[in-house]
């Protein structure tokens, strides 16, 4: 009784902290508006395009942090990775800082 109830407590815990993976794997050579349209407008549209970064986020560490890992809310993208993740990182930070 008590293990079944720690499993279900962990599992609801790690969907809490996590809304999970995607696997799309951007083509090499993928502009930052490529992969933008393909993975992320569905939710960055509109006012949330910009992204809204405080300016201690405006950083490419940052940014790659919330493409791999994800966040509250927006899934992680493990795929988007090397020279991709470069290149959509800075297409975040050149829309973010307008
Ligand atoms: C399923 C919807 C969804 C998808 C798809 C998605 N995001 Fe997000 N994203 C979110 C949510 C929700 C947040 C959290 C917003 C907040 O905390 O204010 C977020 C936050 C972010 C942030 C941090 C903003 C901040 O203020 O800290 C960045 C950067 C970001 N997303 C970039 C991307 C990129 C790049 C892609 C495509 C590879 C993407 N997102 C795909 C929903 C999504």
């Amino acid at each position: 009784m008590f293990k079944k109830m720690s499993v279900i407590i962990a599992s609801t815990a790690f969907l809490a902290a996590c809304s999970g993976t995607s696997d799309y794997a951007p083509p090499a050579g993928a502009t930052g508006e490529n992969m933008h349209a393909a993975s992320c407008a569905s939710c960055h549209n509109g006012e949330f395009y910009h992204w809204k970064l405080a300016p201690e986020e405006q950083n490419a560490e940052y940014v790659k942090k919330v493409i791999t890992e994800g966040t509250m809310g927006m899934p992680s993208f493990p795929n988007i990775k090397g020279k991709e993740l470069d290149t959509l990182t800075v297409f975040v930070l050149e829309k973010s800082a307008k």
